[in-house]
């Protein structure tokens, strides 16, 4: 029988299965064009396709199982967030930014093109995301498609994913203390984390309580999971990853690894662990693939 910090069959062909069926339906959101301006498009298709663990879209369709929402719609808000994510990611990889040439075993998006191509394709899946989330195939209640609008943009904006980068560059040439590099992890990959968990609850307009139960879980599940991103940064290898190592190091970045080394910085990811699976109390054996992913988020290589 497997620990339970090993990813079961069960859990690995659950967020296999998810993988696939949300890139099907990325793919078929994903504009095409045979205009002058094809490059752009081309772009936004290389960085979203072929690769990428998809383990946010994860998040959504096993939140909105929760809530017995209709799997199409979870799909469309899973791959609006993934587009969201994908979108970070190339600009992540801009010379402005972390400056790595690879990225999910590709070269990066301005490696392939150029930058400006990579800017506008990020700019591009940015607004498809949200054009995704206004379609009435996504919730047929303008309430509920509002909902999503907002809380994806917080999530991905200067309160969110977009402040916390902000943060991780100013950490490369000034000291943080703990408690800054907890909020700059929450922030950068924490609140598209929480949003992926809060949106099976949007679209099945559930409770406050419930809500919040996930965006528990998920701020400390998004914490551990970024932890095992530094942990990985220098321990792993780039062909699992598919990005160059100790990128991190080499950019002076303040991480949990930098500040505490990287068993205590382990210790603590276990730590969060436990902490987010005690949030899905609510929602008892209902919500145990959950907390298998949550242990699967500290066990992977990649
Ligand atoms: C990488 O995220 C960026 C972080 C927030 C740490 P993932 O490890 O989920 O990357 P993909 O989507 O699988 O490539
Ligand atoms: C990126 O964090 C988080 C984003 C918001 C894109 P990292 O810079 O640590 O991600 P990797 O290691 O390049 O995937
Ligand atoms: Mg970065
Ligand atoms: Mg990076
Ligand atoms: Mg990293």
């Amino acid at each position: 029988m497997p620990s339970p910090r090993e990813a079961s069959p069960d859990l690995q062909k659950a967020i296999t299965d998810t993988a696939a069926a949300v890139t099907k339906t990325m793919e078929h959101l994903l504009p095409e064009s045979d205009m002058a301006e094809s490059r752009l498009f081309d772009a936004m298709r290389y960085s979203a396709m072929g690769g990428g663990k998809r383990l946010r879209p994860f998040l959504v369709i096993q939140s909105a199982k929760l809530f017995n929402v209709d799997p199409t719609r979870a799909k469309r808000v899973a791959a609006a967030l993934e587009f969201v994510h994908c979108y970070s990611l190339i600009h992540d990889d801009l010379p402005a930014m972390d400056n790595a040439d690879t990225r999910r075993g590709k070269p990066s998006a301005h490696r392939k093109y150029d930058e400006a191509t990579a800017i506008l394709a990020g700019d591009a899946l940015q607004a498809l995301a949200f054009e995704i989330l206004a379609d009435n195939q996504t919730h047929e209640d303008p309430r509920v498609r509002c909902q999503l609008i907002a809380t994806l943009a917080k999530a991905a904006g200067g309160h969110g994913m977009c402040g916390g980068q902000m943060l991780d560059l100013i950490g490369e040439t000034e000291e943080f203390d703990i408690g800054t590099i907890s909020r700059l992890q929450r922030l950068k990959t924490g609140m598209l984390m929480a949003f992926a968990c809060e949106a099976g609850a949007i679209l099945g307009k559930t409770d406050e309580p419930h809500r919040k139960a996930l965006r528990n879980y998920a701020h400390d599940l998004g914490l551990a999971f970024q932890v095992t991103d530094d942990i990985l940064d220098v321990e792993a290898d780039p062909s699992m990853t598919g990005k160059p190592a100790n990128q991190d190091e080499a950019a002076g970045k303040a991480t949990f690894v930098s500040t505490l080394g990287k068993d205590q910085a382990r210790m603590r990811a276990e730590m969060l662990v436990a902490q987010a699976c005690r949030h899905l109390h609510p929602f008892a054996d209902r919500a145990d693939t959950l907390k298998k992913f949550a242990h699967y988020v500290l066990e992977r290589r990649a």
